[in-house]
């Protein structure tokens, strides 16, 4: 089946809905049919690029009809760049879209009796919303097939995203509607500079080049963190590139550098030099004062990060006397931010740096009544740390797309605290959880909140109670 299929081309696909992870849906002879690149009403004839016995999946090669719903991509770089993919849908769809992949996934995985789904809580800025963007580096421009087809020669050093599905292809980014403040121009004013200079490009095939990596941060408090990745250690060049973007920008709060020569581009383990200002810049909430270091973890978009752990509070419903564990804690930003509504507040990291933020913060904002630990949860949070600690009267719990591990949700059934709020970025896992938490646990809310703009991803969180 799956060669016979492949390459065949379905025509006259009505695509009826999205499904998760931003696909569409068709059926062709009974089967449903996967389609990246359109929207809910497209009519089009679809090249199938999988087929399985039960699903295929597919790419558009010719619309019949577009859908109504279809608006403008603004951005030049939409549909190459995997950024943004639903900038062709309006923002209030997007949103019933995201709405209805709770729903979905809920109905499908969870199997539990679930109350209303609330409406989503949307996002007031829709662009420039992001904290942080990383651009890559790389003397292997992407080229569209017109530029190919040219034959003009082109200079080949990027400053952009990866291509999806092509690790060594870098798209040429000139403006990126992700984050605001100086962010477009210190990448291109950058990029300008490493041309004029012919600094070279990181050729990742090969792991040699100066400039590697570029990563931007930005706060609701108008501070700004930029860090170069060099891939060579060549003190003079650095120091220039250094030089060059203090001058040229003065609102840059915290400039450092790392020299990585590894395979890979995360520097985690490696030693990051401030070169001017401050190693890290500030985030504020409700007065709180959040300090994320360059290996620091915090919400990618500051504003919404705020409307999520508002709602986790209300759902929490402090009233002062309650012992509280913040699970999958990151910087312990959700366990500050609820510590003056509770008796003690204990958060749980597996990133031993992200604790050590966790506490820092704790510190500069004078909060004596938190606890914080470091280490995988599932090894964590055992017999012992029940014994050694007070029983929790609320669990937060915030965990990665994977969702928790069994063993912690098993012994989140054993701790059986009164409430948890479970904050989650990905429905399904968060439906499997739920489906095992079910023994005990009954669902009261269910927010989700939209912290990504123009892209599939949901954020949702849900008020569980112990079954009477
Ligand atoms: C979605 S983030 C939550 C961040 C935090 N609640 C916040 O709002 O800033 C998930 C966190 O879980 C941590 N994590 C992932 N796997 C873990 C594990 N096995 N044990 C403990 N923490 C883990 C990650 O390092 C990350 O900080």
């Amino acid at each position: 089946m799956s060669r016979k299929m492949k390459n065949k081309v379905v025509t006259n696909l009505t695509i009826e809905r999205i499904a998760s992870e931003g696909k569409c849906v068709g059926h062709h002879d009974g089967k449903v049919v996967f389609v990246t690149g359109v929207a809910p009403g497209d009519v089009v004839d679809v090249r199938i690029t999988k087929g399985k016995s039960s699903f295929m999946e597919g790419e558009p090669v010719h619309f019949h009809q577009y859908s109504k719903d279809r608006i403008e991509p603004f951005c030049p770089h939409f549909g190459t760049c995997g950024g943004c993919k639903w900038q062709h849908i309006n923002y209030d769809l997007q949103k019933n879209y995201k709405r209805q992949q709770v729903l979905d996934q809920f109905q499908r995985i969870a199997k539990v009796e679930i109350p209303e789904v609330l409406p989503i809580l949307g996002s007031e800025k829709t662009r420039y919303y992001r904290n942080k963007l990383d651009f890559t580096f790389s003397n292997k421009k992407w080229l569209t097939l017109e530029q190919i087809r040219s034959e003009e020669d082109f200079d080949r050093n990027a400053l952009g995203f990866h291509i999806p599905k092509m690790f060594d292809k870098i798209i040429d980014i000139d403006h990126c509607y992700l984050q605001g403040g100086i962010s477009n121009e210190v990448r291109n004013e950058l990029r300008a500079f490493a041309l004029e200079k012919n600094y070279s490009f990181y050729d990742i095939r090969n792991q040699v080049g100066l400039l590697r990596n570029l990563i931007i941060r930005t706060t609701t408090t108008n501070q700004t963190m930029v860090i170069v990745q060099f891939g060579e250690s060549d003190p003079e060049r650095i120091q220039e590139v250094m030089e060059f973007l203090k001058n040229r920008f003065p609102e840059i709060t915290s400039l450092l550098y790392v020299i990585n020569t590894k395979g890979n581009e995360t520097f985690h383990d490696l030693e990051l030099i401030t070169s001017s200002g401050l190693p890290y810049i500030e985030e504020e909430m409700e007065g709180l004062k959040f300090q994320i270091g360059p290996k620091s973890f915090y919400q990618t978009n500051s504003e919404q990060a705020y409307e999520l752990y508002k709602v986790a509070r209300d759902f929490a419903d402090l009233k002062g006397d309650e012992i509280v564990y913040d699970l999958y804690t990151g910087t312990g930003t959700i366990a500050n931010f609820l510590a003056k509504q509770a008796k003690q507040v204990i958060g749980v990291e597996y990133v031993a740096a992200a604790i050590e933020d966790a506490k820092v913060n704790s510190q500069i904002n004078g909060i004596e009544n938190t606890l914080f630990y470091a280490g995988d949860m599932k090894d964590i949070l055992n017999e012992d740390f029940i014994q050694n600690h007070a029983a929790p009267d609320v669990i937060i719990t915030d965990p990665p797309r994977a969702g928790m591990d069994e063993k912690v949700v098993q012994m989140l059934l054993r701790l059986a605290a009164p409430k948890v709020v479970y904050v989650s970025c990905n429905p399904a896992t968060q439906a499997r959880d739920l489906a095992l938490l079910g023994e005990k646990y009954q669902v009261q809310k269910v927010q989700p909140v939209d912290m990504f703009p123009q892209t599939y991803h949901v954020e949702n969180v849900v008020l569980l109670t112990l079954k009477k």
